[in-house]
């Protein structure tokens, strides 16, 4: 059964095993696929953050993160971040986590949610948050350097979130 909580202390690890596995290809995120677990945990446990995993069966398999995108006025718009284990992809934990975001964002009273760095070779999460009612607002040229594919396009996808 999947469960969708809030990561504690104790979550670290499982963490930062996904967040490794993920930033190694270079090929989603723009972080250095050598980042250190330090780095990582800190960027993911960061102050300003909700920071939640997704549980099958006892075992950590997604996490993702949510914030404001901006400071003062522009904290009315939310940002998240999501990694499922590649061995969980495809199974809808990345739909879930991201619904399950979207009401969180609706909860802490955000107006809108801002993905600000989707990489255009990333079929699977741009049909996803399209699926999800995100649109792509803008486009910026050859911002990644695709480990495979060399410089390739930047979207920034955009959705309000309406009230309850
Ligand atoms: C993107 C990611 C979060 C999606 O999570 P997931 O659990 O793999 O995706 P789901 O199983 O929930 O699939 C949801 C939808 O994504 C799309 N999708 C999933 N895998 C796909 C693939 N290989 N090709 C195209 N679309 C795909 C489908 O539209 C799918 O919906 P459907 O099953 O109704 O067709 C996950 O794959 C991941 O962590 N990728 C690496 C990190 C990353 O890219 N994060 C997002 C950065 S913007």
């Amino acid at each position: 059964m999947l469960v969708i909580r809030a990561a504690t202390q104790g979550d670290r690890d499982a963490i930062w095993n996904i967040f490794r596995e993920i930033v190694a290809t270079a090929d989603t995120y723009a972080f250095d696929p050598n980042i250190s677990r330090d780095e990582a945990l800190a960027y993911w446990f960061r102050s300003d953050t909700h920071t939640y995993v997704a549980e099958n069966n006892g075992r950590v398999i997604g996490t993702y993160i949510l914030r404001a995108n901006q400071c003062g006025p522009g904290s009315h718009v939310a940002n998240a971040a999501f990694m499922v284990a590649r061995n969980a992809q495809g199974q809808g934990i990345g739909r879930a986590m991201a619904e399950h975001c979207l009401n969180e964002a609706r909860h802490f009273g955000f107006r809108a949610m801002q993905f600000n760095f989707v990489v255009s070779t990333n079929a699977a999460a741009i049909r996803l948050w399209q699926q999800l009612g995100f649109e792509i607002v803008g486009t910026l040229p050859g911002a990644f350097r695709h480990p495979q594919k060399g410089y390739v396009d930047v979207h920034v996808m955009f959705r309000s979130v309406p009230e309850d």
